[in-house]
């Protein structure tokens, strides 16, 4: 099943996360239509701003491998609660994604909420007109 797999590649990369400031590792995990997997952490900087999140981190390694579709994204913390992208990986999340792209939101124990780009990010921007 393509959750348990994109899990455990989440929980993985989570492991990697570099957060000295928040202490708040996050991972995530996409799979691409062609079967491929990419995976991000966060990774975090003295100058915080430079921060980027696992979500965006996952989705431009699968840009950077000359894929631009996502199938379905996993994004997973170390919370009770199920970890939602935050409002700048919703609006990447969107430029890859059709509006029913599945978006596993997981907690620490692995259980997740599953939604949809639509749900989370409603009304992104985009330049058509
Ligand atoms: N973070 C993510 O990696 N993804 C999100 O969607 C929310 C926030 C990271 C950024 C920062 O390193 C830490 O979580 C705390 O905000």
């Amino acid at each position: 099943m393509n959750f348990e797999k994109l899990l455990k590649a989440a929980q993985e990369i989570k492991e990697k996360a570099y957060a000295p400031y928040s202490h708040f590792h996050v991972g995530a995990a996409l799979l691409t239509p062609s079967g491929k997997m990419y995976t991000g952490c966060n990774v975090e900087n003295t100058s915080y701003g430079l921060t980027i999140c696992a979500e965006r981190n996952a989705i431009f390694q699968m840009v950077n491998n000359g894929e631009q579709e996502i199938g379905e994204i996993l994004v997973i913390g170390d919370t009770d609660e199920f970890l939602p992208p935050c409002g700048a990986c919703r609006q990447v999340i969107a430029e890859f994604a059709a509006k029913d792209t599945i978006i596993y939101m997981c907690n620490r124990h692995g259980q997740f909420k599953k939604t949809s780009v639509a749900e989370i990010i409603p009304f992104s921007f985009s330049l058509d007109k």
